[in-house]
Protein backbone atom coordinates (compact mmCIF):
# COMPACT_ATOMS: atom_id res chain seq x y z
CA UNK A 1 0.00 0.00 0.00
CA UNK A 2 2.91 2.20 0.05
CA UNK A 3 2.47 5.64 -1.48
CA UNK A 4 -1.49 5.19 -2.54
CA UNK A 5 -3.88 6.92 -2.58
CA UNK A 6 -5.68 5.75 0.22
CA UNK A 7 -2.52 5.96 2.53
CA UNK A 8 -0.86 9.04 1.11
CA UNK A 9 -0.90 11.66 3.75
CA UNK A 10 -1.35 14.79 1.71
CA UNK A 11 -4.29 15.89 0.21
CA UNK A 12 -2.11 17.83 -2.32
CA UNK A 13 -0.25 14.54 -3.49
CA UNK A 14 -3.34 13.03 -3.80
CA UNK A 15 -4.96 15.80 -5.95
CA UNK A 16 -1.56 15.57 -8.22
CA UNK A 17 -1.85 11.65 -8.59
CA UNK A 18 -5.21 11.79 -9.17
CA UNK A 19 -4.21 14.58 -11.79
CA UNK A 20 -1.69 12.46 -13.00
CA UNK A 21 -4.36 9.51 -13.79
CA UNK A 22 -6.12 12.18 -15.84
CA UNK A 23 -8.92 9.94 -17.82
CA UNK A 24 -10.30 6.55 -17.69
CA UNK A 25 -10.14 6.97 -13.98
CA UNK A 26 -12.58 4.19 -11.97
CA UNK A 27 -13.07 6.04 -8.64
CA UNK A 28 -15.04 2.74 -6.61
CA UNK A 29 -13.77 4.69 -2.95
CA UNK A 30 -17.26 5.97 -2.30
CA UNK A 31 -19.99 7.50 -3.88
CA UNK A 32 -19.62 11.12 -2.28
CA UNK A 33 -17.08 10.78 -5.46
CA UNK A 34 -19.74 11.89 -7.83
CA UNK A 35 -19.64 14.93 -10.00
CA UNK A 36 -22.60 16.94 -10.91
CA UNK A 37 -23.89 15.71 -13.90
CA UNK A 38 -24.63 18.69 -16.97
CA UNK A 39 -28.20 18.84 -16.15
CA UNK A 40 -27.36 19.51 -12.47
CA UNK A 41 -24.20 22.52 -13.93
CA UNK A 42 -26.95 24.32 -16.05
CA UNK A 43 -29.57 24.31 -13.26
CA UNK A 44 -26.70 25.37 -10.89
CA UNK A 45 -26.02 28.33 -13.76
CA UNK A 46 -29.67 29.51 -14.14
CA UNK A 47 -30.63 29.33 -10.42
CA UNK A 48 -32.65 32.48 -9.19
CA UNK A 49 -31.10 32.99 -5.58
CA UNK A 50 -31.69 35.30 -2.61
CA UNK A 51 -30.27 35.51 1.08
CA UNK A 52 -30.83 32.06 2.57
CA UNK A 53 -30.10 33.31 5.67
CA UNK A 54 -32.99 35.76 5.30
CA UNK A 55 -34.87 32.82 4.21
CA UNK A 56 -35.53 34.59 0.88
CA UNK A 57 -33.57 32.20 -1.50
CA UNK A 58 -36.31 30.80 -3.86
CA UNK A 59 -34.14 27.33 -4.95
CA UNK A 60 -33.59 26.58 -1.46
CA UNK A 61 -36.96 27.22 -0.30
CA UNK A 62 -38.58 25.39 -3.21
CA UNK A 63 -35.50 22.15 -2.08
CA UNK A 64 -36.67 22.30 1.03
CA UNK A 65 -40.30 21.91 0.48
CA UNK A 66 -39.65 19.28 -1.84
CA UNK A 67 -37.74 17.18 0.87
CA UNK A 68 -40.13 17.75 3.60
CA UNK A 69 -43.04 16.47 1.14
CA UNK A 70 -40.60 13.00 -0.25
CA UNK A 71 -40.76 11.93 3.55
CA UNK A 72 -43.53 12.93 4.78
CA UNK A 73 -42.25 16.09 7.51
CA UNK A 74 -43.98 19.18 7.88
CA UNK A 75 -40.54 21.06 7.05
CA UNK A 76 -37.01 20.83 6.14
CA UNK A 77 -33.55 22.54 6.29
CA UNK A 78 -31.02 22.74 3.93
CA UNK A 79 -27.64 22.32 5.54
CA UNK A 80 -24.45 22.03 4.29
CA UNK A 81 -22.92 18.58 5.46
CA UNK A 82 -24.43 15.09 6.36
CA UNK A 83 -22.58 15.28 8.90
CA UNK A 84 -24.12 19.10 10.37
CA UNK A 85 -27.65 17.67 9.96
CA UNK A 86 -26.72 14.42 12.12
CA UNK A 87 -25.39 17.31 14.46
CA UNK A 88 -28.22 19.65 14.52
CA UNK A 89 -30.95 16.65 15.08
CA UNK A 90 -28.71 15.85 18.23
CA UNK A 91 -29.12 19.67 19.37
CA UNK A 92 -32.75 19.57 18.73
CA UNK A 93 -33.80 16.68 20.17
CA UNK A 94 -31.33 16.52 23.80
CA UNK A 95 -29.87 18.63 26.65
CA UNK A 96 -26.74 18.54 27.81
CA UNK A 97 -25.68 15.19 29.88
CA UNK A 98 -28.43 13.07 27.80
CA UNK A 99 -27.37 10.10 26.46
CA UNK A 100 -27.71 9.02 22.58
CA UNK A 101 -28.67 5.38 21.40
CA UNK A 102 -27.02 4.21 18.35
CA UNK A 103 -26.01 0.99 16.17
CA UNK A 104 -22.43 0.15 16.98
CA UNK A 105 -20.37 1.83 14.17
CA UNK A 106 -23.10 4.36 13.56
CA UNK A 107 -21.82 7.57 11.58
CA UNK A 108 -22.82 9.83 14.27
CA UNK A 109 -20.73 8.16 16.91
CA UNK A 110 -17.75 7.01 15.07
CA UNK A 111 -17.11 9.62 11.99
CA UNK A 112 -17.73 13.15 13.26
CA UNK A 113 -14.66 13.85 15.15
CA UNK A 114 -16.78 13.14 18.72
CA UNK A 115 -19.25 16.34 17.63
CA UNK A 116 -22.22 15.08 19.42
CA UNK A 117 -19.94 15.10 22.41
CA UNK A 118 -18.72 18.84 21.78
CA UNK A 119 -21.38 20.48 20.82
CA UNK A 120 -24.36 19.03 22.82
CA UNK A 121 -22.41 17.57 25.66
CA UNK A 122 -24.24 14.31 24.84
CA UNK A 123 -23.01 10.86 25.69
CA UNK A 124 -23.59 8.16 23.15
CA UNK A 125 -23.63 4.48 23.65
CA UNK A 126 -23.45 2.27 21.45
CA UNK A 127 -25.77 -0.96 21.43
CA UNK A 128 -24.81 -4.15 19.45
CA UNK A 129 -26.10 -4.70 16.07
CA UNK A 130 -25.80 -6.98 13.38
CA UNK A 131 -25.42 -5.31 9.83
CA UNK A 132 -26.98 -2.11 11.03
CA UNK A 133 -29.37 -3.22 12.84
CA UNK A 134 -29.87 -2.50 16.81
CA UNK A 135 -30.08 -5.33 19.09
CA UNK A 136 -33.94 -5.33 19.81
CA UNK A 137 -33.46 -7.01 23.63
CA UNK A 138 -30.40 -5.24 24.34
CA UNK A 139 -32.10 -1.75 23.03
CA UNK A 140 -34.79 -2.80 25.54
CA UNK A 141 -33.13 -3.37 28.58
CA UNK A 142 -31.01 0.00 28.21
CA UNK A 143 -34.33 1.84 27.95
CA UNK A 144 -35.84 0.38 30.54
CA UNK A 145 -33.22 0.48 32.95
CA UNK A 146 -34.75 1.65 36.11
CA UNK A 147 -34.87 5.69 36.75
CA UNK A 148 -31.48 5.98 39.26
CA UNK A 149 -29.62 9.26 39.90
CA UNK A 150 -26.76 7.39 38.70
CA UNK A 151 -27.20 7.50 34.90
CA UNK A 152 -27.83 9.83 31.98
CA UNK A 153 -31.38 9.82 30.49
CA UNK A 154 -31.90 8.62 27.39
CA UNK A 155 -33.51 11.17 25.37
CA UNK A 156 -32.71 10.09 21.74
CA UNK A 157 -32.07 6.76 19.18
CA UNK A 158 -30.66 7.54 16.35
CA UNK A 159 -31.12 5.01 13.77
CA UNK A 160 -28.71 4.69 10.54
CA UNK A 161 -30.18 3.31 6.83
CA UNK A 162 -28.64 2.23 4.68
CA UNK A 163 -25.70 1.54 7.43
CA UNK A 164 -21.85 0.43 5.23
CA UNK A 165 -24.93 -0.53 2.17
CA UNK A 166 -27.26 -2.40 4.03
CA UNK A 167 -30.34 -2.50 4.03
CA UNK A 168 -31.87 -2.20 7.74
CA UNK A 169 -35.19 -4.06 7.37
CA UNK A 170 -38.17 -1.38 7.95
CA UNK A 171 -40.11 -3.37 9.69
CA UNK A 172 -36.99 -3.79 12.39
CA UNK A 173 -37.09 0.03 12.45
CA UNK A 174 -40.68 0.08 13.31
CA UNK A 175 -39.93 -2.05 16.22
CA UNK A 176 -36.69 -0.49 18.00
CA UNK A 177 -38.92 2.81 17.02
CA UNK A 178 -41.90 1.45 18.90
CA UNK A 179 -39.58 0.48 21.62
CA UNK A 180 -38.01 4.08 21.97
CA UNK A 181 -41.77 5.40 22.20
CA UNK A 182 -43.02 3.59 24.97
CA UNK A 183 -39.24 4.37 26.72
CA UNK A 184 -40.12 8.64 25.89
CA UNK A 185 -37.76 8.89 23.95
CA UNK A 186 -37.35 10.78 20.71
CA UNK A 187 -36.11 9.38 17.03
CA UNK A 188 -33.59 10.57 14.78
CA UNK A 189 -32.83 8.41 11.07
CA UNK A 190 -29.19 9.01 9.90
CA UNK A 191 -30.35 8.77 6.15
CA UNK A 192 -27.56 9.96 4.68
CA UNK A 193 -28.65 7.11 2.23
CA UNK A 194 -32.01 7.17 2.60
CA UNK A 195 -33.14 6.67 -1.33
CA UNK A 196 -30.59 3.71 -1.17
CA UNK A 197 -32.76 2.34 1.69
CA UNK A 198 -36.24 2.83 -0.32
CA UNK A 199 -35.10 1.32 -3.56
CA UNK A 200 -33.58 -2.02 -1.88
CA UNK A 201 -36.75 -2.28 0.53
CA UNK A 202 -38.96 -1.56 -2.71
CA UNK A 203 -40.69 1.17 -0.73
CA UNK A 204 -41.31 5.77 -0.96
CA UNK A 205 -38.91 7.04 1.04
CA UNK A 206 -41.94 8.30 3.28
CA UNK A 207 -41.67 4.85 4.44
CA UNK A 208 -38.26 4.78 5.56
CA UNK A 209 -39.04 7.56 7.54
CA UNK A 210 -42.12 7.06 8.94
CA UNK A 211 -42.32 7.34 12.73
CA UNK A 212 -39.24 9.59 13.36
CA UNK A 213 -38.66 12.52 14.59
CA UNK A 214 -36.09 14.46 12.42
CA UNK A 215 -34.98 12.15 9.29
CA UNK A 216 -31.72 13.58 7.54
CA UNK A 217 -30.30 12.28 3.54
CA UNK A 218 -27.99 13.48 1.99
CA UNK A 219 -28.28 15.10 -1.60
CA UNK A 220 -23.96 14.89 -2.10
CA UNK A 221 -23.78 11.02 -2.29
CA UNK A 222 -25.17 8.45 -4.72
CA UNK A 223 -27.74 11.37 -5.69
CA UNK A 224 -24.39 13.04 -7.15
CA UNK A 225 -24.82 16.49 -6.21
CA UNK A 226 -21.93 18.14 -5.40
CA UNK A 227 -22.73 19.64 -2.16
CA UNK A 228 -26.05 19.15 0.52
CA UNK A 229 -27.87 17.51 2.49
CA UNK A 230 -31.05 18.49 4.51
CA UNK A 231 -32.78 17.54 7.84
CA UNK A 232 -36.50 17.27 8.32
CA UNK A 233 -39.02 17.13 11.08
CA UNK A 234 -42.25 19.14 12.65
CA UNK A 235 -42.10 22.60 12.35
CA UNK A 236 -41.44 23.24 15.49
CA UNK A 237 -38.26 21.43 15.20
CA UNK A 238 -37.29 23.26 11.97
CA UNK A 239 -37.31 26.38 13.31
CA UNK A 240 -35.35 24.98 16.23
CA UNK A 241 -32.83 23.36 13.44
CA UNK A 242 -32.34 26.96 11.70
CA UNK A 243 -31.11 28.37 14.58
CA UNK A 244 -28.38 25.45 15.70
CA UNK A 245 -27.25 25.16 11.90
CA UNK A 246 -26.11 29.42 12.47
CA UNK A 247 -24.92 28.26 15.81
CA UNK A 248 -22.98 25.81 13.92
CA UNK A 249 -21.40 28.50 11.15
CA UNK A 250 -23.68 26.81 8.38
CA UNK A 251 -25.42 29.11 7.61
CA UNK A 252 -25.25 29.95 3.58
CA UNK A 253 -26.49 32.99 1.50
CA UNK A 254 -26.58 32.38 -1.96
CA UNK A 255 -26.94 28.82 -1.49
CA UNK A 256 -29.50 28.54 -4.61
CA UNK A 257 -26.70 27.54 -6.72
CA UNK A 258 -26.50 24.09 -4.74
CA UNK A 259 -30.06 23.70 -4.02
CA UNK A 260 -30.76 24.05 -7.70
CA UNK A 261 -28.01 20.94 -8.11
CA UNK A 262 -29.89 18.99 -5.01
CA UNK A 263 -32.98 19.71 -6.85
CA UNK A 264 -31.79 18.04 -10.08
CA UNK A 265 -30.37 15.41 -7.81
CA UNK A 266 -33.50 14.37 -5.62
CA UNK A 267 -35.49 14.21 -8.87
CA UNK A 268 -33.57 11.42 -9.94
CA UNK A 269 -33.44 9.15 -6.82
CA UNK A 270 -34.97 6.07 -8.23
CA UNK A 271 -31.40 5.82 -10.78
CA UNK A 272 -30.17 4.55 -7.56
CA UNK A 273 -31.69 1.42 -8.90
CA UNK A 274 -28.66 0.95 -11.80
CA UNK A 275 -25.94 1.54 -9.19
CA UNK A 276 -27.26 -1.58 -6.80
CA UNK A 277 -27.40 -3.60 -9.76
CA UNK A 278 -24.29 -2.76 -10.55
CA UNK A 279 -22.68 -3.61 -6.99
CA UNK A 280 -24.50 -6.94 -7.41
CA UNK A 281 -23.00 -8.12 -10.76
CA UNK A 282 -20.42 -6.81 -9.10
CA UNK A 283 -20.86 -9.21 -6.69
CA UNK A 284 -21.31 -12.31 -8.44
CA UNK A 285 -18.48 -12.03 -11.35
CA UNK A 286 -15.91 -11.32 -7.88
CA UNK A 287 -17.60 -14.63 -6.48
CA UNK A 288 -16.43 -16.29 -9.40
CA UNK A 289 -12.92 -15.49 -9.31
CA UNK A 290 -10.80 -18.53 -8.27
CA UNK A 291 -10.12 -18.66 -4.66
CA UNK A 292 -12.68 -16.05 -3.61
CA UNK A 293 -15.31 -17.11 -1.10
CA UNK A 294 -18.23 -16.01 -0.44
CA UNK A 295 -19.20 -12.52 -0.41
CA UNK A 296 -21.82 -10.79 1.82
CA UNK A 297 -25.22 -10.43 0.83
CA UNK A 298 -25.10 -6.64 -1.43
CA UNK A 299 -27.99 -4.38 -0.93
CA UNK A 300 -27.86 -1.71 -2.50
CA UNK A 301 -24.42 -0.16 -3.86
CA UNK A 302 -21.57 -1.37 -1.66
CA UNK A 303 -19.73 -4.53 -1.88
CA UNK A 304 -17.56 -5.36 1.12
CA UNK A 305 -15.13 -7.77 0.90
CA UNK A 306 -13.46 -9.74 3.95
CA UNK A 307 -9.80 -10.48 4.04
CA UNK A 308 -10.50 -14.08 5.19
CA UNK A 309 -12.79 -14.46 1.59
CA UNK A 310 -9.94 -12.98 -0.71
CA UNK A 311 -7.08 -15.50 -1.36
CA UNK A 312 -4.95 -12.62 -1.68
CA UNK A 313 -4.11 -9.49 0.74
CA UNK A 314 -6.36 -6.69 0.59
CA UNK A 315 -2.96 -4.29 0.48
CA UNK A 316 -2.14 -6.15 -2.73
CA UNK A 317 -5.25 -5.65 -4.42
CA UNK A 318 -5.71 -2.30 -3.57
CA UNK A 319 -2.25 -1.55 -4.72
CA UNK A 320 -2.72 -3.88 -8.20
CA UNK A 321 -6.45 -1.74 -8.85
CA UNK A 322 -4.63 1.72 -8.22
CA UNK A 323 -1.84 0.59 -10.65
CA UNK A 324 -4.80 0.65 -13.40
CA UNK A 325 -6.39 3.53 -11.83
CA UNK A 326 -8.78 1.98 -10.43
CA UNK A 327 -9.59 3.10 -7.04
CA UNK A 328 -11.13 1.22 -4.29
CA UNK A 329 -11.55 1.70 -0.40
CA UNK A 330 -10.76 0.07 3.33
CA UNK A 331 -13.13 0.00 6.21
CA UNK A 332 -10.56 -1.46 8.33
CA UNK A 333 -7.41 -3.68 7.68
CA UNK A 334 -9.74 -6.49 7.11
CA UNK A 335 -12.38 -5.00 5.50
CA UNK A 336 -12.53 -3.43 1.26
CA UNK A 337 -15.10 -1.59 0.07
CA UNK A 338 -16.31 -1.11 -3.07
CA UNK A 339 -19.14 1.65 -4.23
CA UNK A 340 -21.21 1.68 -7.08
CA UNK A 341 -22.51 4.98 -8.17
CA UNK A 342 -23.57 7.13 -11.01
CA UNK A 343 -19.60 7.67 -12.43
CA UNK A 344 -18.52 3.81 -12.65
CA UNK A 345 -20.05 1.55 -15.47
CA UNK A 346 -20.10 -2.15 -16.58
CA UNK A 347 -16.74 -1.44 -18.63
CA UNK A 348 -14.81 -0.52 -15.01
CA UNK A 349 -16.49 -3.13 -13.07
CA UNK A 350 -14.72 -5.59 -15.83
CA UNK A 351 -11.53 -4.09 -15.20
CA UNK A 352 -12.07 -4.45 -11.62
CA UNK A 353 -12.60 -8.27 -12.23
CA UNK A 354 -9.64 -8.05 -14.97
CA UNK A 355 -7.41 -7.05 -11.82
CA UNK A 356 -8.75 -9.60 -9.65
CA UNK A 357 -7.86 -12.38 -11.92
CA UNK A 358 -4.59 -11.00 -13.02
CA UNK A 359 -3.66 -11.80 -9.41
CA UNK A 360 -4.84 -15.87 -8.84
CA UNK A 361 -3.67 -16.25 -12.28
C1 LIG B 1 -24.34 7.25 7.26
C2 LIG B 1 -23.68 8.58 7.10
N1 LIG B 1 -24.13 9.61 7.83
C3 LIG B 1 -23.60 10.83 7.73
C4 LIG B 1 -22.56 11.07 6.87
C5 LIG B 1 -21.93 12.44 6.83
O1 LIG B 1 -22.08 13.09 5.63
P1 LIG B 1 -21.07 14.29 5.22
O2 LIG B 1 -19.85 13.63 4.69
O3 LIG B 1 -21.85 15.05 4.19
O4 LIG B 1 -20.81 15.09 6.43
C6 LIG B 1 -22.06 10.03 6.08
C7 LIG B 1 -20.93 10.28 5.15
O5 LIG B 1 -20.43 9.42 4.48
C8 LIG B 1 -22.62 8.75 6.21
O6 LIG B 1 -22.17 7.72 5.50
Amino acid sequence: MKGSLLTLGSSTERQRKLMAFGNGIADFRSDTVTRPTPAMRKAMAEAEVGDDVYGEDPEVNLLQDEAAAMVDKEAALFVPSGTMANQIAVGVHTRIGDEVLVARGAHVRQWEASAAQANSGVAIREVGALRGAIDLDELAAYLHRRPDDHIGVYRLLSLENTFNGNLVPIAHMNRAIELAREAGSLVHLDGARLFNAAVAAGVEPSEVAAGTDTVSFCFSKGLGAPVGSVICGTAEAIRQARRIRKRLGGGMRQAGVLAAAARVALGGWRRLEADHRLATDLAVALASVPGVGEIGAVDSNMVLLEQKDLPFGIDTFLAALESERILCGKLSSHVMRIVCHQDVDNADVERLIGVARSLVD
